[in-house]
């Protein structure tokens, strides 16, 4: 187990373990905090943070998972917004995120800033997201299927960032890393009967629609045969999920001190 903890983590309730605890126990919602679920999905997150009296904003840049989210989650205010791009009309006391933070590939430092930006000092970024080497024996598979077949290298959506690179963005955009774990977690895929192909076929189906129509079925075979030594168990597939989780919190405002020393002359005003 690869596990690299920077801090512990300290809630309101006391010591809680990071390791393998559920994201909404390192979030530790209040009641009445306002909370965005950002990428939020059917809002599986947002129901969780509601059922403990905190007040969820979930925000997803797909408006048919935000219609399903709605109808799944009556009663929860749902949005649709790009991570990277959206504004709040008041601050929000933290800023969850599950598995959503790797898909949104354009700008990463755009995300942090807009976070930072929704949370007032002292507000919470906790999340969990791939880090880097996530699914590296399903990615290996992809790559040398897609060679074999004579296919373009494919264009892979994801980031996968490791624990000191997203940690000194973090940093760099104004919050404080109280905690951050990089582990291995092997992750059944219940989902998904036919393996690797399955996985691609939910997960790269943006390189895969690239790929001519009468070649996938048998690129998606080969990468099961490739992907197999490593991956299928005699009880089934397993994934090769690593993850990264962390709990940041957004540094103390400096602003005021930077425009008393601009303007000294408000002090006699
Ligand atoms: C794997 S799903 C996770 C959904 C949910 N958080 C969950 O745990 O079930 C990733 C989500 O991120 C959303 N997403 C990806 N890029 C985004 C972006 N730039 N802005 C907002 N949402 C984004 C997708 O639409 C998708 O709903």
């Amino acid at each position: 187990m690869n596990s690299w903890v920077v801090a512990t983590y300290d809630s309101a309730f006391g010591y809680v373990s990071a390791h393998g605890a559920p994201l909404v126990d390192l979030l530790d919602p209040q009641p009445g905090e306002k909370i965005i679920d950002l990428g939020c999905g059917t809002g599986a997150l947002s129901a969780e943070i509601a059922a403990r009296g905190a007040e969820p904003l979930g925000i997803d840049g797909s408006p048919a998972l935000i219609g399903q989210a709605r109808m799944l989650n009556a009663g929860l205010s749902f949005t649709v917004g790009d991570a990277g791009d959206f504004t709040v009309t008041e601050p929000f006391d933290a800023v969850a995120s599950n598995a959503a933070l790797h898909w949104m590939t354009r700008d990463p430092d755009a995300v942090i800033t807009r976070v930072h930006a929704a949370l007032r000092p002292g507000g919470r970024f906790v999340a969990e997201m791939g880090g880097a080497g996530n699914c590296a024996e399903l990615i290996a598979a992809m790559q040398t299927a897609w060679r074999e077949f004579g296919l373009a290298e494919p264009e892979l959506p994801w980031y996968f960032p490791s624990p000191a690179e997203y940690a000194t963005r973090l940093e760099d955009g104004g919050f404080t890393v109280r905690l951050l774990e990089y582990v291995e977690r092997p992750t059944r895929m219940t989902e998904g009967p036919n393996g690797a192909a399955d996985w691609v076929r939910v997960f790269a189906s943006g390189p895969l629609n690239a790929v001519p129509p009468q070649a996938v079925e048998s690129l998606l075979a080969r990468i099961n045969d490739l992907a197999a030594p490593a991956l299928r168990r005699e009880s089934g597939w397993m994934a090769d999920y690593v993850r990264l989780r962390f709990a940041a919190v957004r540094k103390p405002d400096s602003s005021a001190l930077t425009f008393d020393m601009r303007r000294p002359e408000s002090a006699h005003t």
